[in-house]
């Protein structure tokens, strides 16, 4: 497997007015190669600021403190507005839950879909139409020519999310991160949409970043999942592995909240409690006060290291859940 991305140590905070806010402390991520990598946590755990720290995109009042982000050899942090100009849309792209928002409303879909062809390429305008035209029809939206006539006004939700796919994936990047792609769709959409993004990654051998709040489609999609709570990543390990035997208790609580097709009836336990304030954000595990497996180590040490639990399956934390012995 050739890796594609790698972040290692990632720290990001924000300058309020209130104080610094941690979103990102210390995160580690590696993508190969025709991976789909799934990031899942609550809202608010830092997922959209690993994407826009990705693309080059954080906000002004942003602050990288540590940490490399390493696309292939370039190293995406302290590369140049110009360099990351030219990766992004050509070998990086993002979509994200408010298409509509990410469209130009006085714009029909058809040039804007056609410029960002233009901005990368020296190709004719002729052939951008056509290429447009043919991953609109990709995208499951059958009718591309009446649709590039269109403002985005008067296309539905779902179709302004296909929209926005096909202006990331026209160029056939080898990165997508796809930040709450179907979150707000119809879930037969979302599933449709979700199959449709897999099965372009496996066409070209192209890799997702996947940040979502939803284990069921970490479950449908990933091949490798992080879990970051409160801006740290608390577990990681292949997809297979990581629903069979979650071991850091949040995973596992967030595992149990999920309906089973196994188990229709069993009733789903919502968490108790709240993430930590960020900006106070405690030097022990911040899972601490909503763990059923804290002990008085965990509010008495700093935040535990990520460590290789069993092969590749890593795991933050003092007292994971023990796996049950399965005959697998
Ligand atoms: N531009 C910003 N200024 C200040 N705080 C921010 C900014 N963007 C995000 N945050 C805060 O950073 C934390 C992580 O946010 P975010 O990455 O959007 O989380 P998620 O995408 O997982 O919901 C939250 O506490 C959020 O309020
Ligand atoms: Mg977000």
């Amino acid at each position: 497997m050739t890796e594609l991305l790698k972040i290692e140590d990632l720290t990001v905070s924000f300058r309020t007015s209130a104080g610094r806010v941690k979103a990102l402390n210390n995160v580690d991520v590696t993508l190969d190669e025709g991976e789909v990598y799934c990031m899942v946590g609550e809202s608010g755990a830092g997922k959209s600021t690993l994407a826009l720290a990705v693309m080059g995109l954080l906000p002004q009042n942003s602050e990288v403190s540590d940490g490399r982000i390493m696309y292939k050899d370039i190293d995406l942090l302290r590369a140049g507005p110009e360099q990351m100009r030219d990766l992004r849309g050509r070998e990086i792209s993002l979509v994200f839950q408010d298409a509509q928002a990410a469209l130009n409303p006085i714009e029909s879909i058809g040039p804007q879909l056609e410029e960002v062809i233009l901005e990368h390429s020296d190709i004719s305008l002729r052939v951008a139409n056509s290429m447009a035209q043919d991953i609109l029809y990709e995208m499951g939206l059958p009718d591309p020519k009446r649709i590039m006539g269109q403002y985005p006004f008067a296309l539905s939700g779902g179709m302004c999310q296909r929209v926005m796919m096909a202006m990331a994936l026209v160029l056939r990047p080898k990165l997508l991160i796809a930040d709450e792609p179907t979150s707000g769709l119809d879930v037969t959409i979302q599933a449709e949409i979700l199959h449709r993004l897999k099965d372009l990654v496996k066409e070209q051998n192209s890799s997702i970043l996947l940040i979502t709040h939803d284990m069921g489609v970490v479950a449908a999609m990933a091949n490798k999942v992080g879990v970051i709570y409160a801006g740290t990543v608390v577990e990681n390990a292949d997809a297979v592995p990581l629903f069979r035997r979650p071991r850091h208790p949040y995973t596992w609580s967030l595992l149990q909240a999920l309906p089973r097709i196994d188990d229709p009836g069993r009733r789903i336990e919502p968490m108790p409690g709240n993430p930590p304030d960020l900006i106070n954000l405690p030097d022990e595990c911040p899972f601490v006060p909503r763990c059923f497996k804290a002990q008085s180590q965990c509010r008495e040490q700093p935040k535990p290291e990520f460590r290789e639990i069993e092969g590749r399956h890593f795991v933050a934390c003092y007292n994971p859940v023990e796996p049950p012995a399965l005959e697998d």
